[in-house]
């Protein structure tokens, strides 16, 4: 790789302040100093700029606590987005790894890797997902019958897939689902006549939201986290 696509790709500069510094002398190759920014990289070599060592970037594997009111996406016109929460350089890369609506909080990931995105989102491959759930009405009996047997949602061609709901008490239960459907949670409570006011992901796959993560907050997955979800 050239010297200063490597810089531009792992730095913050762009690449006109980059061609700046080499041609100022700020950025050396293995302690020699760079002259032109079209030099060939092994990939072994100790770069520095500015006489501070430039690291690869690694691939990035992340769980944020999503607050209310967030949207996930890289921006919006009305709404603060989750990527206002993450204080990493190409942010921008990062890729939400399932959606939750503004008024849903818990687990999010996120990734700059493509592949694992996909493994765990695809239909094909999709992971469990298991929700926290408030209703306005008391949850009745025959609703963990119906989810476990599928519901059919409005617009869907087919039914939604085996779920398995779990009460916690009169007003909040445990759904386990295996699909992402848009808005899959409040309409199949909607399809058992039931209001969903309060939707919190605990969980993707085996990687549940860390409970020292305030609403917010978010930190690197574990290298068996990682795995775990697309082994
Ligand atoms: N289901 C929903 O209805 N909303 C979410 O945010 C996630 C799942």
């Amino acid at each position: 790789m050239r010297l200063d696509k490597f810089l531009s790709q792992n730095s913050d500069s762009s690449r006109s302040l980059i061609q700046q510094a080499i041609k100022a002398g700020r950025v050396s190759v293995n302690d020699v100093i760079a002259k032109k920014g079209d030099q060939k990289l092994l990939g072994d070599e100790i770069i520095t700029f500015d006489g501070k060592q430039v690291e690869a970037f690694q691939t990035r594997y992340l769980m944020l606590h999503k607050p209310l009111g967030y949207v996930c996406a890289n921006s919006d016109s009305d709404y603060p987005v989750v990527m206002d929460l993450i204080r990493l350089p190409r942010w921008q890369e990062l890729q939400i790894v399932g959606r939750l609506d503004i008024d849903t909080t818990g687990l999010v990931l996120l990734t700059d890797d493509g592949q694992w995105n996909h493994r765990i989102t695809s239909p094909r491959h999709e992971c469990d997902k298991i929700y926290r759930v408030t209703t306005a009405n008391p949850i009745s009996t025959d609703t963990a019958e119906l989810f476990a047997a599928g519901v059919q949602l409005h617009g869907e061609k087919a039914p939604t897939r085996p779920a398995q709901l779990e009460l916690i008490s009169s007003h909040e239960a445990r759904l386990k689902i295996h699909e992402g459907k848009y808005h899959q949670v409040k309409r199949m409570f909607a399809a058992a006549g039931n209001l969903v006011v309060a939707l919190h992901r605990e969980s993707i796959g085996n990687i549940q939201l860390d409970p020292a993560l305030a609403p917010g907050e978010y930190r690197a997955l574990t290298a068996e986290e990682i795995k775990s979800v697309a082994p």
